[in-house]
Order: structure tokens, then C-alpha cells, then sequence
């Protein structure tokens, strides 16, 4: 290229993206995310209807309906899940040093990016939890647990972390990954969609995927939401911390979203589940009720609390609860330990990434945006 065309090229007056807010790269019929009315449909549904109606294994029989790549129609999504949780605890062994890894979603990342790339996309959704929560147990020092076929996939998670079958806390995790199964063009799902628009494997995809949720922006939000709740400790400890944090130019995490305007509509699906949960444990009696309890009314307080000083710190930016903020409170009341939540997240996650990967495919389009360039041209 002569230097005039490359000046004329880097003078280029098209608009500059940044982040790509805004920018449209794809159709889809998963799920749509409207920002302004705080509004989550996933494949017809409003997002706390869903998790309402749907338990995970009928959520992806309705995210994968029309998917012929996405093999539905061998069997009931339910023993076929369980079937793969059992194959995928069968290759433990053969998974070398993923799980001595230190974080959770290097050892997902690893232990995923050891299948064969032939593995059926049923199987990847059915190894997650298996790998994550065979290294929480390889982490704690003692021996993985096997999935039991014979129950549901949230079910079986808690069953592998070693916990007694509870319906309650069950139906808690399901609701939790009903509503992260899919979520728009969010970062990790589009990381999934460049790797399959270049034609390569679902395999290849998740591990990219994996890698975008690991960041804090994106899924790894939650564990230091826990991490600022148990520091503030009480409600009126809220502001001060808050504005301390503020002060030093931290993030509060959990509050915000690239697209939401309004408070996430998650927020308010995990919220009510936490209290259902909570109200059900106290029904029961459960000493653990008023510690599930006391952190939701701790959590309620900060949000509160955080919301107030972001309004006033930013009024032109509405900075409310995203997701990850009653993601944390939801999880360490079903138990589950706090270093596992964006492996979690990836669990439910899954199922909305291979979706996306099959859509994609089925357009056929190579994803190649166009950058600007602004280092220096070459001498005459
Ligand atoms: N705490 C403090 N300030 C925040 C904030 C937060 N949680 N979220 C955004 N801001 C500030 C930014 O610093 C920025 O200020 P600046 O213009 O002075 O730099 C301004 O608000 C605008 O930010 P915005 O454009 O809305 O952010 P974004 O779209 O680039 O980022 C998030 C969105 C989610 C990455 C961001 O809100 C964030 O970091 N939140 C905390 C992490 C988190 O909860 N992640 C999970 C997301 S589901």
C-alpha cells in the first residue's frame, strides 16, 4: 500500500466502536436482552418466567429445538446428560494435572480443551460440572465423587460436592442455571462465535468461551461479591466501605452492565429464588436459614446502598445490580464453595455458548471486524 493510500486509510472517517457497544454482528433466535426496559427473553420466554417453568434439561430441549447439529433428538436430554456426566467422570483420570490447577476456570479451560474434538455437544454441557466439581474435591484434598444417573444435572452437582440430596437448594441451582443459560452476544458468547465462524471444533469454542467468562468483567464478578460482603459484614458498614472503595477508584462488583439501564432482570429472578430458599430452609427449621436469611438482607442493604453513591458519583450512567450480584448470594446458600461460582456459571452458560455455535455455523459467515490503524507508517 503506497503511503497515501495508508494515510487515507488510517484517516478513515467510519465511526470507531470501541468495545463494539452497539454494533451489530448477528442475527439470533436464543435470546434477546432489551438494556432499556431491563427485559431478558430466551427463546420465547421472559426470563423469570422461565426459570419458573423450566428446570436446565427442558431449558436446553428448548434453546436446541431446530438444531439438528446439536443431536436432540437421540434421547431425553435428562439420561443423556446423565449419561455423559458418567463418561465424563470416566476420563478423570485421564485429565493429568488440570485439576491440581489453583483456579478453577484454568483447570475448566484445561480439563475441557483435553476432549476429543469429535465430543458431542451434550457431552461438553454434561463434563463442566463433573470436571469443576471433581476439582473442588481434588482441591479440598479428598477423592472425587461419581455422578449419579440417576438424578438431574443440579441435582448431581451438589450431589458431587458432597452435599445430602435437598430439593430445596436443587431447585435454588436450577433456577440459577435456567437464568445464566444464555444471554444476547455477551462476551464469552461471542468469543465462541468467532472461534466457530472460523470453522474450527465446539471443543475449541468453549475453551475460548471459558476464557472470556474467567475475566471480572464478565463472569468472574460473583466471588468478589461474596468477598465485599463478608467485609462490610453489616448493613451499616455498607456506606463507609462503599465510598472508600469508590474513593479508590474500585469497581463496586455486581452493579452495572454494558447493556442494562435498569436492574438486571436476573437479579430479580436469583433474589426471589434466594428468598424462596430461604423461607423453605426456615420452614424447615434449618439453623442455616438464618445465616441465608441475614446475608440476603446484607446483600439487599448494600445493593441499596452502592446504587445511592453510584447515582450520585455518576448520574448521567444508571449503575444498578447485575446478575452477578444475587449470583453470589444464591450459590453460597445452595453451597456452593466460593471459588467454584464462575465455573458454575460456565455450567449453565454452556448450554446457550453451544446454541450460539451451531447458529453460527449454520450462517457459514467468518467473524472479521476491521481495526484502525495508528502506529507509525513506513518511511518514503
Ligand atoms: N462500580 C463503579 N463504577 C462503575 C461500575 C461499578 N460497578 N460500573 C461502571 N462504572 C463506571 C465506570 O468506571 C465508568 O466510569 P468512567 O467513565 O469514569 O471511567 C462508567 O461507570 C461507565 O461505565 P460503563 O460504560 O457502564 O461500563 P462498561 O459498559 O464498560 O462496563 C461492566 C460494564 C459490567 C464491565 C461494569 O459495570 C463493571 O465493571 N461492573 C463491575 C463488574 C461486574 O459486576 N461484572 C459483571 C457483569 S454481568
Amino acid at each position: 500500500m503506497g503511503s497515501d493510500a495508508a494515510r487515507a486509510w488510517a484517516n478513515d472517517p467510519r465511526v470507531l466502536h470501541d468495545g463494539l457497544e452497539g454494533v451489530l454482528v448477528a442475527e439470533t433466535a436464543l435470546s434477546e436482552v432489551d438494556g432499556e426496559r431491563g427485559r431478558l427473553v430466551i427463546a420465547g420466554y421472559e426470563v423469570e418466567q422461565l426459570a419458573e417453568t423450566h428446570g436446565f434439561e427442558q431449558l436446553l430441549a428448548l434453546l436446541w429445538r431446530g438444531h439438528p447439529a446439536l443431536e436432540l433428538a437421540e434421547d431425553e436430554p435428562r439420561l443423556a446428560l446423565a449419561r455423559g456426566r458418567v463418561r465424563a467422570f470416566e476420563r478423570i483420570a485421564r485429565l493429568g494435572d488440570a485439576l491440581s490447577l489453583v483456579d478453577g476456570m484454568d483447570a475448566l479451560r484445561a480439563a475441557i480443551g483435553q476432549l476429543p474434538d469429535s465430543v458431542s455437544p451434550l457431552e461438553l454441557v454434561a463434563s463442566l460440572p463433573v470436571f469443576a466439581c471433581a476439582w473442588q474435591r481434588v482441591q479440598e484434598g479428598v477423592a472425587p465423587i461419581a455422578p449419579d444417573p440417576s438424578l438431574r444435572q443440579a441435582e448431581d452437582v451438589l450431589h458431587m460436592l458432597g452435599h445430602a440430596r435437598d430439593l430445596a437448594r436443587t431447585r435454588a441451582l436450577d433456577t440459577y442455571l435456567v437464568t445464566v443459560s444464555d444471554h444476547g452476544l455477551n462476551a464469552s458468547t461471542f468469543a465462541a462465535r468467532v472461534v466457530a465462524s472460523t470453522g474450527s471444533d465446539a471443543v475449541s469454542a468453549l475453551v475460548a468461551a471459558l476464557g472470556a467468562l474467567k475475566g471480572p468483567l464478565h463472569g468472574g464478578a460473583p466471588g468478589p461479591v461474596l468477598d465485599m460482603l463478608d467485609a462490610i459484614g453489616t448493613a451499616s458498614s455498607a456506606a463507609a466501605y462503599l465510598r472508600r472503595a469508590l474513593a479508590d477508584k474500585q469497581r463496586i462488583m455486581g452493579m452495572g452492565h454494558r447493556i442494562y439501564r435498569v436492574r438486571d432482570p436476573r437479579a430479580f429472578t436469583l433474589e426471589r429464588a434466594v428468598e424462596r430458599l430461604a423461607l423453605e430452609l426456615g420452614v424447615r427449621g434449618q439453623a442455616r436459614d438464618d445465616a441465608v436469611r441475614a446475608r440476603l438482607t446484607l446483600a439487599r442493604a448494600v445493593e441499596r446502598e452502592a446504587e445511592a453513591l453510584l447515582a450520585a458519583k455518576q448520574p448521567e450512567r444508571s449503575l444498578r445490580a447485575n446478575v452477578e450480584f444475587y449470583t453470589a448470594v444464591l450459590l453460597e446458600a445452595v453451597g456452593v464453595p466460593r471459588r467454584l461460582f464462575s465455573p458454575m456459571f460456565a455450567v449453565g452458560r454452556s448450554v446457550g455458548w453451544l446454541a450460539h455455535v451451531a447458529e453460527q455455523r449454520a450462517r457459514g459467515r467468518l467473524i472479521r471486524p476491521a481495526s484502525r490503524y495508528i502506529g507509525p507508517l513506513p518511511a518514503q
